[in-house]
């Protein structure tokens, strides 16, 4: 992975973590409004989220949102999963 990508200055990434609408909200775009409305608040660069890799579903969404799997990462926890981690270019940013 190129050195620039995952050089980190304490201050050029947001981190987005447990996005989640309860089952009656969801298929109705309001995750995605509230995905965009929290990343429209952000001065970061980029931003980066982890999607476990038992949930393609939800990786295929993101990547639908702008998201890039950037590698695997298993956090230092007990029995933690295998994740994707992602990273997506941050508003005003975007090609
Ligand atoms: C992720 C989420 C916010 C997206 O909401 P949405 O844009 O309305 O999209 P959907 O709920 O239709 O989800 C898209 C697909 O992913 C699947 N999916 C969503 N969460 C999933 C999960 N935790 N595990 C497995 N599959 C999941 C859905 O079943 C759906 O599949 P389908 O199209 O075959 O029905 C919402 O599904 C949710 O709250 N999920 C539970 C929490 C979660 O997993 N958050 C992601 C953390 S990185």
């Amino acid at each position: 992975m190129a050195p620039d990508v995952i050089a980190g200055t304490g201050r050029r990434t947001c981190a987005l973590s447990e996005l989640m609408v309860l089952p009656s909200w969801r298929k109705t775009g309001t995750a995605r409004r509230l995905h965009d409305a929290l990343l429209a608040a952000r001065t970061e660069e980029r931003a980066t989220l982890l999607v476990d890799q038992g949930h393609p579903k939800v990786r295929a969404l993101y990547e639908g949102w702008g998201w890039q799997v950037l590698g695997g990462l298993r956090p230092r926890i007990e029995h933690a999963p295998l994740f994707h981690a992602m990273l997506r270019p941050l508003a005003g940013r975007l090609g």
